[in-house]
């Protein structure tokens, strides 16, 4: 028995890999630790354990097929996934990734992990030409920002004769897995409130229009859901944008850098900040109060631009209930470094990642992204990489300062 794991319910879900032999061990060890294992088994994963040994060891029965009259009234599909404390797929296969990745219900397994609002593990296998491909890689990003945690794959040598990381993580490893996601043990940031500012701000001239910039929100946003998976309690204070919400943080939109600045202090007291947002630096000094309008033979309207707040500065530079760590972000279109080293020391804050925004380089709206951190004294070179991935190495890296690593 062990105290994470009893009672407690965990549905597991076997897709077609030569690696589902294990997930047969997999459930063997998890019923010793007192769980209650409930399995389905896709049609694939049929073709490589029997649904009479899955049985057998789940001491339940085996639910396979979504439009099944006698399952269906003894245990609808949506059921299913609710009873559960925690879905599990092990093997994940390449396609079972690629359908939940796109929202893919066209079957028992895929229309439980569609209609779930419970936690998922996947544990991948798979040829590791499959895993290092572009589209694996792709669907893995959108998982993680969906809130999928993985364990595994492992390196080494392969049912197809092969070598590298494609091995699905041993049934112990899996095990481990599953009690630290119950018992937050994997979680560094727990107990961690953060902010993260995304998106661009909307500064009115009028009712009907408003100045505005390119961001997108992508990289605050994966900044965002990054932070709420290693366990932070996550507030995203977002500008208008078209991003989803990233799972497991708290959504708070706003159109102007007066209102985010406003969202900002309200979410006070925090423990870490990273201002992504685009703020617009000026805004309409004289907001018309009804639509301008286009008259013949009078001269064109003239817009007076007023100074914004600086958000980034105003948190840094707090007197009282300062964050422990404050980040922002340095837009530069020219001498990104020495720019981004200037504005680090201007506006106050710990560590600033320049980017370069100019045209050509697709930081803005675009999904890649290279950055350079000023951390201490000089910049640390990251390798271009896509938006989620920057977003997590990111959120490593601040686990490791507040938890007494290098700074
Ligand atoms: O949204 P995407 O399309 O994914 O693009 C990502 C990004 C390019 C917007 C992002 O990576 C980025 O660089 N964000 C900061 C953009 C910016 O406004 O940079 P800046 O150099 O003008 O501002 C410096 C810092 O001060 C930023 O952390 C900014 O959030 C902050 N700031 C700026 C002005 C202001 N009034 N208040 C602020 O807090």
């Amino acid at each position: 028995m062990s105290a994470t794991l009893s009672g407690k319910r965990i549905l597991l879900i076997i897709a077609g890999g030569i690696a589902a032999y294990k997930s047969l061990d997999l459930i063997r060890r998890l019923r010793e630790r007192g769980a209650a294992v409930r399995c389905i088994l896709t049609k694939a994963g049929a073709e490589f354990v029997t649904p009479l040994s899955v049985s057998a060891l789940s001491g339940d029965k085996v639910y396979g097929e979504l439009f099944s009259l006698t399952d269906e009234a003894e245990m609808g599909h949506i059921q299913l996934s609710r009873d559960a404390d925690l879905l599990v797929v092990a093997p994940a296969t390449a396609d079972i990734l690629a359908r939940m990745a796109a929202g893919l219900a066209h079957d028992l397994a895929t229309t439980a992990l569609l209609a779930t609002d419970k936690p998922v593990l996947a544990a991948p296998a798979m040829n590791v030409r499959m895993w290092n491909h572009p589209a694996t890689q792709r669907n893995l990003a959108q998982l993680k920002a969906d809130g999928v945690r993985f364990v595994g794959p492992n390196d080494g040598d392969m049912a197809c004769g092969e070598y590298g990381p494609g091995r699905m993580a041993e049934p112990l490893e899996i095990v481990a897995a599953i009690e630290a996601q119950f018992d937050g043990a994997d979680l560094p940031l727990k107990g961690i409130k953060a902010l993260v500012t995304s998106g661009p701000t909307h500064e009115a001239i009028d009712p009907v229009r408003y100045i505005a910039n390119r961001s997108s929100g992508k990289q605050g946003h994966a900044i965002a859901g990054a932070l709420a998976r290693l366990g932070a309690d996550t507030v995203l204070v977002s500008g208008p944008t078209h991003e989803p919400d990233p799972a497991g943080a708290r959504i708070v939109r706003v159109e102007s850098a007066r209102d985010m600045l406003a969202a900002c202090e309200a979410a006070l007291p925090l423990d870490v900040v990273v201002c992504a947002a685009a703020v617009a630096d000026w805004r309409v000094a004289n907001e018309a109060a009804q639509k301008l309008k286009k008259q013949d033979g009078k001269p064109l309207p003239s817009l007076t631009l007023a100074e914004n707040p600086d958000i980034l500065a105003s948190l840094s530079q707090r007197k009282k209930g300062r964050p422990r760590l404050v980040i922002g972000f340095a837009a530069e279109t020219e001498k990104l470094l020495e720019n981004a080293k200037a504005k680090r020391a201007r506006k106050g804050c710990d560590w600033i990642l320049a980017n370069d925004v100019s045209p050509g380089t697709g930081t803005f709206g675009g999904t890649r992204n290279t950055v350079h951190l000023l951390a201490g004294d000089s910049f640390e070179d990251w390798p271009t990489a896509s938006k989620e991935e920057v977003a997590d190495r990111l959120a490593h890296r601040i686990a490791a300062a507040l938890n007494g690593g290098v700074q």
